[in-house]
């Protein structure tokens, strides 16, 4: 049988500089963060030089995760994270706090979990980095991705998230990109320029292609072929070794007779042509199955009503090898070559195939959409609950993938499915960040969803675009309202959204007319999840119109709160809302303790990040009163930390001015002054209750100083803004 591939890649040839940089890469692992990027044409080289990486770093006892993303469309949600934390034991696991360990069990599929208790796409990524983080405290760790450019969106997201917020840990990136493929994420915007590296591979030098061939074919070409070969591969060493081996073992005798190919991929796609056509078909189940295993290429041929020997053969032409119980191409090119031959009707029968092969809900439904012609009621909703599934692991990303793809295959006479799934895709579009997608289907939704309803629920999900233009909010709620006719319990959710978006313009007066309607309404629904937020949204606005009856509004709404049965953003709701009332009193200290160690006890159990990031710099301000300065200290580092790892950008100034007041309280007063002044700079935009507590702890600390003039340059405007 003649070897598609007889290359073994154990020893690099040639690539001696960029072997000193891949080692010297390694060798910097120790130091702190770092990352390189290998990049270069099909068949160059890559993944020979990211192997000599992983190598390597095993070499010196490194930590080495790894994994090889495959190019077909049907990669599976984290399939990526999956293998990197492969060989991660559960004693690492069970060193993560609760929350994040239960969010990466199961998004790594080691538990199961509903969608009543639903991963938050964050904590898988937070609890990702909190498992590489306890691997680096014992020894350097190498995270190795192959073809970075293939890696599953919620994997990618996983690793950027937790490359961007390495500090000072032991943690290198080693990856390869394909030129001309995107990869997911930028390098540049995740670790900072001196710490980046990229080794762009050039074509071989003449001698290396020498020694190539002469190790991998035991050939010795005169120099004028191997010159010919250089040309004509251009310096590729896969391109190389393919035209020679299309020779059947006749070398040529002069430079003329070696021929000329049109592509390395046609060269490939000779040599796979000589293969047995059940060995072919082997090769396309490896392709296009997230977990070839013998048994499941087995299975594929089977259902193909192929030879069974087809997998032997494909292994002894080594266009598949077995590794660690799984059956990989020996190089991508053989899979995509075969798999882009296949015509559209071939396509859709190997999918076909395929689905009942798989064992994983998620990859069936894959296949059976690619396997699909036309929309199939049946299909689309196996995609809607793999979408589901994949929603409830914390991959909104890939859930939107799989709706995507259930949008389209809905028949066109079920619209109640459509619409459903339009507001799921919007919905998970919108958690990812892609916001601008989001807002055009929720746009085409108020437009065209049959139900009046759909289109209320669609209008005030447009309302966060236009928080800037409050008169166009209150247009789309005045039209979400009328639309939501009959459904009290969305009324009260536009009443609700209106309050907030009056609140946040500083239309007070709006706001609490709105908040006290969407309490009226939401009474009315006898559902706790409706009421308590309206309730705290109504608290709060009294609270700042200086209504004594907030109180009790906060304590009908922590009453209702208690009824909820599923979790909520802390930030919507009352006991939030009673404890930030209570620091902004600053008359019972004490009670506003009691609160904010409620509040932040329930967040570090939810893994509310937001929530306790929203809690550091108040929770500051009360222990700082209460002259606990140590511990003022502890919640705003807290606070920052979970504001920075949230990603809460607009806290930025609070957080300075926090710092600054446990400076004041201190009697470190340049620091203080200093800090506040920065803080101030940095709110010129920002809320404005924090550039007026700057402007009061400025002012505080001048008198303090005895400089009455400087001072009242700090306050006095505060006169204006006050009365
Ligand atoms: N320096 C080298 N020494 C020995 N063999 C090499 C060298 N570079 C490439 N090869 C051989 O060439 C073939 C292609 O190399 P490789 O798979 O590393 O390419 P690649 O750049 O990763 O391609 P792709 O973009 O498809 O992933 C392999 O069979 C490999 O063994
Ligand atoms: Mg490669």
């Amino acid at each position: 049988m003649v070897s598609i591939l007889d290359v073994r890649p154990s020893r690099v040839i040639g690539r001696e500089s960029e072997l000193a940089t891949i080692r010297d890469f390694v060798a910097g692992i120790p130091g702190g963060p770092r990352s390189l990027l290998i990049e270069g044409e099909v068949g160059i080289g890559k993944t020979t030089l990211w192997r000599a990486g992983v190598r390597a770093a095993q070499d010196q006892s490194h930590r080495v995760l790894t994994c090889r993303p495959a190019e077909l469309e049907s990669r599976l949600a984290f399939g990526a994270v999956i293998d990197l934390l492969a060989d991660v034991d559960d004693a690492v696991l069970a060193s993560l706090p609760a929350p994040q360990r239960h969010a990466l069990e199961v998004a790594l599929l080691r538990r199961e979990t509903s969608p009543a208790a639903a991963v938050q796409p964050r904590e898988a990524a937070v609890a990702a980095l909190g498992a590489i983080r306890t691997l680096a405290r014992s020894a350097p760790v190498l995270i190795a991705i192959d073809d970075v450019q293939w890696l599953d969106a919620p994997s990618a997201r996983v690793v950027a998230y937790a490359v961007r917020r390495l500090e000072h840990e032991p943690v290198g990136l080693l990856m390869t990109c394909r030129d001309e493929l995107k990869p997911p994420f930028q390098l540049e915007q995740l670790r900072p320029e001196h710490e980046i590296a990229r080794l762009e591979l050039l074509p071989l030098t003449l001698g290396a292609l020498h020694r190539l061939v002469r190790e991998r074919l035991g050939l010795s070409l005169p120099r004028p072929t191997l010159t010919r070969l250089l040309r004509t591969s251009g310096g590729n060493p896969f391109f190389a070794l393919e035209i020679l081996r299309s020779l059947g073992g006749e070398m040529p005798n002069t430079a003329a007779e070696l021929p000329i190919p049109g592509s390395l991929r046609e060269l490939v796609a000779e040599r796979l042509a000589t293969l047995p056509q059940a060995a072919r078909e082997a090769v396309l189940a490896s392709f296009a199955l997230s977990r070839p295993t013998p048994a499941a290429i087995d299975s594929a041929l089977q259902a193909a009503r192929r030879s069974r020997s087809g997998l032997t053969a494909a292994l002894e032409a080594d266009a598949l090898e077995l590794r660690h119980e799984l059956v990989h191409l020996r190089h991508p090119l053989i899979g995509s070559t075969l798999y882009d031959e296949l015509t559209s009707k071939q396509r859709h029968a190997l999918h076909a195939r395929l689905a009942g092969v798989s064992e994983d809900p998620e990859e069936q439904a894959r296949h059976r959409a690619l396997a699909a012609t036309a929309p199939d009621a049946k299909v689309a909703d196996l995609l809607e609950s793999a979408a589901r599934s994949a929603r409830s692991r914390g991959a909104p990303d890939a859930s939107a993938e799989l709706l995507e793809l259930a949008v389209t295959l809905t028949s066109e006479d079920d619209d109640d499915s459509r619409i459903r799934r339009e507001f799921a895709l919007a919905q998970d579009l919108y958690v990812v960040g892609e916001m601008e997608r989001a807002r055009e289907r929720w746009r085409e939704l108020a437009q065209r969803a049959s139900h009046s309803a759909d289109r209320a629920r669609a209008l005030c999900n447009l309302v966060q675009f236009v928080e800037a233009d409050f008169d166009e909010a209150e247009r789309l709620l005045t039209q979400a309202f009328a639309e939501a006719e009959g459904d009290i319990a969305l009324q009260a959710t536009i009443e609700l959204t209106w309050a907030r978006a009056g609140w946040w313009a500083g239309r007070l007066r709006i706001a609490e007319a709105h908040a006290n309607a969407a309490v009226a309404l939401a009474e009315q629904t006898h559902d706790a999840a409706v009421l308590a937020p309206a309730l705290a949204q109504a608290a709060a606005v009294a609270f700042q119109r200086g209504r004594p009856e907030w109180t009790e509004l906060i304590e009908r709404g922590v009453a209702a709160e208690l009824e909820v049965e599923h979790e909520l953003p802390l930030e919507t709701l009352p006991r939030m809302h009673r404890a930030l009332a209570y620091e902004r009193l600053g008359d019972d200290l004490d009670a506003a303790r009691t609160y904010f160690d409620e509040v932040r006890a329930l967040a570090l159990e939810q893994g509310d990040q937001r929530a306790l990031a929203i809690l550091g710099v108040p929770h500051c301000v009360t222990e700082c009163l209460a002259g606990n300065l140590e511990l003022a200290d502890a919640r705003a580092q807290e606070g920052a930390a979970y504001a920075a790892e949230a990603e809460v950008f607009h806290l930025e100034g609070a957080y300075k001015y926090a710092f600054a007041l446990i400076d004041a309280y201190a009697g470190r007063a340049d620091e203080a002054l200093a800090g506040a002044e920065e803080a101030l700079a940095s709110e010129a935009k920002g809320l404005a209750t924090v550039a007026l507590r700057c402007r009061a702890l400025l002012g505080f600390v001048e008198l303090s100083l005895g400089r009455p003039e400087a001072a009242l340059a700090w306050l006095e405007p505060l006169w204006t803004l006050l009365t």
